[in-house]
């Protein structure tokens, strides 16, 4: 079998962002492309001969294709064994699972995500170490410094792999393995949560619906849920990948999630609603006419932890993102336990869970995840839940006001402005960092700014510094407003405002987020100039 060395020229767009590289198919499908981020993730690696190389992605627009080519590059660069998720489908986490369950070297995952795919939808690549985690940024400047100066890559001169077909092949020094994609992961959530506990819930009749939203999490659903916990036939909903989500958007939230949001708010509803995303790393939790909003998840997660087999010996620690609510920290404190505040993306929670100083950890964003992987997942949330509900026997609403009670409510929204006009964008975070060292001790209505600054952090456990992580204006009475810009977007720039106010009075906490926020949202626009400076009156998306 011959190995081809092709010659190529740089692109000089392959940084990757909060989450791998992320673009468009069309961007992808450029002669090249593809081939020279891949050499850049090769060559950037160390030791990796004869070494497993895990496989897989969620199935969108593309992934067949550049799956063929991963393969001959990777036999082409020596890895001794590729281990590929059947149909070229593995979820993150499932991608996270298998790299760490069979030691392998590292993986790649294809994907965007939450961002819509299709001929003209996104597509990405996100390269995962040893740990099954993200790769942390020195490695992902290393890649993208390589893409900056790539002059050729090697490729296999081989045919196609059959990616339908379980089985193992041999080609040039590399056996190729296509995998089951499901069975180490649901073998994983066996271990982990109670599964004759959630059945015997099921057994009373308890019902659910579980929108895989025609993403990757359908098979890991269908066989998990239905098959393994004897939920009811139409559980999942939307189960069937497709490589355009059927045209949808895959993010689970109250905006794209909207067939679900109708059928959790309708007449007679399931008591237990949830979503994942293209990918399967982010879940949105449900009850019967009942939003949890992911910081409180984390945290009712948290507070409740022991009464789940996996985690019945305690918390080490929380790990929250900057801009999720304090809801957590509350939890943390009573514990005794620490909680940590890392900067938005999941790479930075991968040493805190290496050394065992953080067991849960969580973003406003629809992640959710634990010490049992190195990336977020939702299915993992998901049985968390239907773990407690089938401990507690109470409604997901009770549960999480119960919570409220005990620990005070964080009320808490994020408001996205998304396609702005780079430019204004800019503008308006250099406005909010000059008016850094003058706001302390601004008053507007009644809120009395208490610090303001530019988000850094310094890794506890390497020590390595990463600045410009957002804008936090935090107030006298604990509320916060948090600017910042998004890095996964692909089109113009999306500004993220995250709002939070605590309210510890019983009587007050079952109001409506928008309206208990409305004082902070006057007064972000009021700082920032958001609508001054987009030309938007409202944000796109709220969560
Ligand atoms: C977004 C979320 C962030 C998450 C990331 C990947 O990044 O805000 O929490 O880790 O997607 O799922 P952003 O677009 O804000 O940079
Ligand atoms: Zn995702």
């Amino acid at each position: 079998m011959n190995i081809k060395n092709v010659a190529t020229t740089p692109f000089t767009d392959q940084k990757p962002g909060t989450s791998g590289l992320r673009k468009s198919v069309p961007v992808f499908q450029q002669t090249n492309y593809l081939e020279n981020f891949i050499q850049s993730i090769f060559a950037t690696l160390e030791g990796y001969k004869g070494k497993t190389l895990v496989i897989g992605g969620d199935g969108r627009y593309y992934n067949r294709e550049a799956i063929q080519t991963i393969i001959k590059m990777a036999v082409a660069a020596g890895f001794g064994r590729l281990l590929v998720g059947q149909g070229g489908l593995l979820s993150t986490p499932a991608v996270s699972c298998v790299i760490r369950k069979h030691h392998a070297f590292g993986g790649i995952v294809l994907s965007a995500s939450h961002n819509p795919g299709g001929p003209t939808g996104d597509f990405g690549i996100k390269y995962n170490i040893g740990n099954g985690g993200p790769a942390p940024e020195k490695v992902t400047d290393a890649i993208y410094e390589y893409s900056q100066t790539v002059t050729y890559y090697p490729i296999a001169e081989v045919g196609d792999v059959d990616l339908d077909t379980l089985g193992t092949t041999q080609l040039h020094d590399t056996v190729v393995e296509i995998i089951d994609p499901v069975a180490d992961y649901a073998e994983l959530m066996e271990q982990l949560f109670d599964f004759d506990q959630i059945r015997d819930l099921f057994a009373t009749g308890f019902r659910m619906r579980f929108d895989a939203m025609h993403a990757i999490n359908g098979p890991y659903a269908q066989e998990i849920l239905v098959k393994r916990l004897a939920a009811p036939a139409d559980t999942v909903m939307n189960g069937t990948p497709l490589p355009d989500f059927g045209g949808g958007h895959p993010d689970p939230n109250l905006t794209y999630a909207h067939e679900l949001v109708e059928v959790m708010n309708g007449d007679n509803p399931p008591s237990f609603g949830a979503a994942s995303d293209g990918d399967g790393d982010r879940n949105m939790v449900l009850g019967s006419h009942f939003f949890v909003t992911p910081s409180d998840s984390l945290a009712v997660l948290a507070a409740n932890a022991t009464l789940v087999p996996g985690y019945r010996g305690g918390l080490a620690g929380i790990a929250r993102s900057m801009p999720t609510s304090q809801a957590p920290d509350r939890v943390a404190e009573q514990l005794g336990i620490k909680c940590f505040e890392t900067p938005t993306g999941w790479k930075f929670f991968g040493n805190l869970l290496d050394a065992g100083e953080a067991t849960l950890c969580g973003e406003e964003s629809f992640g959710t995840g634990s010490n049992h992987v190195r990336e977020k997942d939702g299915l993992w949330a998901v049985l968390f839940w239907l773990n407690l509900l089938a401990v507690r026997r109470e409604s997901v609403a009770t549960i999480v006001r119960d919570h409220w009670q005990k620990f005070g409510r964080n009320i808490y929204s994020r408001h996205d402005y998304d396609e702005i006009d780079n430019d204004s964008a800019q503008v308006l975070m250099a406005g909010l960092r000059e008016q850094l060292t003058s706001l302390p001790g601004a008053q507007f209505d009644g809120y009395r700014v208490a610090y303001s600054d530019d988000f850094s952090y310094k890794d506890p456990i390497d020590s390595s510094v990463s600045t410009a992580q957002g804008i936090r204006i935090g107030f006298n009475d604990g509320s916060r407003i948090v600017f910042r810009l998004s890095g996964t977007g692909t089109k113009g720039a999306t500004l993220r405002v995250y709002l939070e106010r605590f309210e510890p009075d019983e009587k007050k906490q079952d109001q409506d987020a928008q309206q208990a926020l409305a004082d902070l949202i006057a007064i972000a626009d009021r700082i920032a100039g958001i609508r001054r400076l987009t030309g938007r009156d409202q944000p796109t998306v709220i969560t």
